[in-house]
């Protein structure tokens, strides 16, 4: 039985906002059977969209984003129209936050100012957004009752991940929070197509909640690897095998190795909570800590690194190179939102004042990387030997799976001496790896032991 011909009352969609999260689950609903009214503010973006290429790289995309908007299934405008004659919005614009930590809802507010101006009786309106708590009762109130009509309004989160979200789209629960059963029922109606898995929950802020505190959680995990790394270096023990010599056949004990935490979700979505509580005269105190240690951990390992490679280094200039540049690395993208490399560098500059910098990124061009980091002087490698040889420092920034499986010996090999690789993803300190003469290897969380060894 084809969607069509299903007893649903949903069958044309409109979402505003198409980049990761509005374009992925635009194309997957066409692709379930939704005819979808995709609406991009961005001229650059939706000119590219119209040719059926996407604007971001997300593994998965390309081919059936191209598929969808030539068989029209997807149809692509910069504004709402009322020929649409749709029955859900489903809003997907950004919600970053700015300097001072906080969040920007302005996107939010004039998109739903715009829904507003074209709703019908009966249609329903779907926030997907990662918003502060009590975001969704305020566009109701503030904006949407406004417009005196019945409409449903519900809070569905997007969870999934950058670079696995065409797959996690089709899998991953699905959270449903609305004030109404109804509106319940038929929200979760509308996405049991797309996943096996609907939660429905009591509230819209109960779904609010739900998305903060699953990327709260996973800031706080890395936090207190985080801080293990600290506590590590203080008392010359290796890190990475306190971890994992600690977990292995325990399970009980459950970290992950420690690392730099970025990107455009996960570090904000504490602030956000943080700010909302604001209100309620509370700061979540876990959280908040956590934050601060995953916010300050480039500023305290490149001051470490700086002392290490004291012993290594005389004081004239320094060839560094920066390696991994996208936010993560794994799954790959291309995304410099929130990138941990920016406070690296920042901190790589303040402490090797002396220095050039070369970066290098796996996915990351030289044009988008002159794009992100505007002011700042820098020479490219496009090749993994090209940013090795032209190096005395090298440094892994994120978890791009080529760094595990590089040739470390050789490349090493044709770096300036003396030469030190700092690794902050630890992908050789299990490897009995003999490294050339004058190159040192050392991983985040090992500095500390390293330092103790040379003394
Ligand atoms: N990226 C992710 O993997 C992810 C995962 C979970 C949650 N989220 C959350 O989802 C939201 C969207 O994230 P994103 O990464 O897709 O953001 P994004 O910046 O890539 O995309 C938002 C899009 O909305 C467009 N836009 C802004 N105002 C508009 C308007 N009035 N009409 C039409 N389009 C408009 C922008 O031009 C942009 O293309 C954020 O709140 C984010 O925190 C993102």
């Amino acid at each position: 039985m084809t969607i069509k011909e299903k007893l649903i009352p949903d069958k044309k969609v409109c979402i505003l906002g198409l980049g990761y999260v509005g374009l992925t689950l635009a194309v997957t609903l066409c692709e379930i059977g939704y005819e979808v009214f995709g609406v991009e503010i961005n001229e650059k973006n939706l000119r590219k969209l119209k040719q059926g290429k996407a604007h971001f790289l997300e593994t998965g995309l390309d081919g059936r984003l191209s598929s969808v908007v030539k068989s029209k299934k997807l149809k692509l405008f910069k504004n709402i129209h009322q020929k649409f004659g749709v029955s859900v919005y489903i809003v997907t614009v950004g919600t970053p936050i700015n300097q001072y930590d906080q969040v920007n809802s302005l996107m939010m507010k004039n998109v739903c100012e715009e829904i507003s101006r074209f709703l019908k009786k009966g249609d329903l309106i779907i926030l997907r957004s990662t918003v502060e708590v009590g975001t969704t009762e305020k566009m109701k109130n503030e904006v949407f009752d406004k417009s005196h009509k019945d409409y449903e309004i519900a809070f569905c989160p997007e969870r999934t991940i950058e670079g696995k979200a065409m797959i996690e789209l089709r899998n991953l629960p699905q959270i449903v929070g609305s004030n109404d059963p109804k509106t319940t029922n038929r929200v979760s109606q509308f996405f049991s197509l797309m996943t096996p898995t609907v939660v429905r929950v009591s509230s819209l802020e109960t779904a609010e909640l739900i998305k903060l505190i699953d990327n709260c959680q996973r800031d706080v995990n890395f936090a207190l690897s985080n801080e293990i790394a600290e506590i590590s270096d203080k008392l010359g023990v290796s890190a990475f095998e306190v971890i994992n010599s600690g977990k292995l056949g325990y399970s009980r004990t459950n970290l992950p190795i420690p690392g730099p935490v970025g990107g455009p979700c996960l570090e904000k979505d504490s602030y956000i909570l943080d700010s909302c509580l604001g209100k309620e005269n509370y700061s979540p105190k876990i959280i908040m800590s956590s934050r601060l240690i995953n916010k300050n951990q480039p500023k305290k390992s490149i001051k470490t690194l700086k002392h290490f490679c004291e012993q290594y280094f005389t004081s004239e200039r320094i060839h560094i190179t920066l390696a991994g540049m996208a936010f993560k690395g794994d799954p790959e993208t291309n995304d410099l939102r929130g990138t941990m490399a920016s406070p690296i560098i920042k901190e790589v500059l303040r402490n090797f004042k002396n220095c050039t910098i070369n970066l290098f990124d796996p996915i990351v061009t030289e044009k988008e990387l002159k794009d992100h980091f505007k002011n700042l002087k820098f020479e490219y490698s496009d090749s993994i030997k090209k940013a090795f040889s032209q190096c005395s420092l090298f440094i892994i920034c994120n978890n791009h799976p080529l760094f595990a499986n590089i040739p470390i010996t050789s490349l090493s090999e044709i770096m300036k001496k003396p030469g030190v690789i700092f690794d902050y993803w630890n992908n050789f300190s299990n490897q009995q790896i003999n490294f050339p003469e004058k190159i040192k290897y050392v991983g985040l969380g090992e500095l500390g032991k390293a330092i103790k060894e040379i003394k």
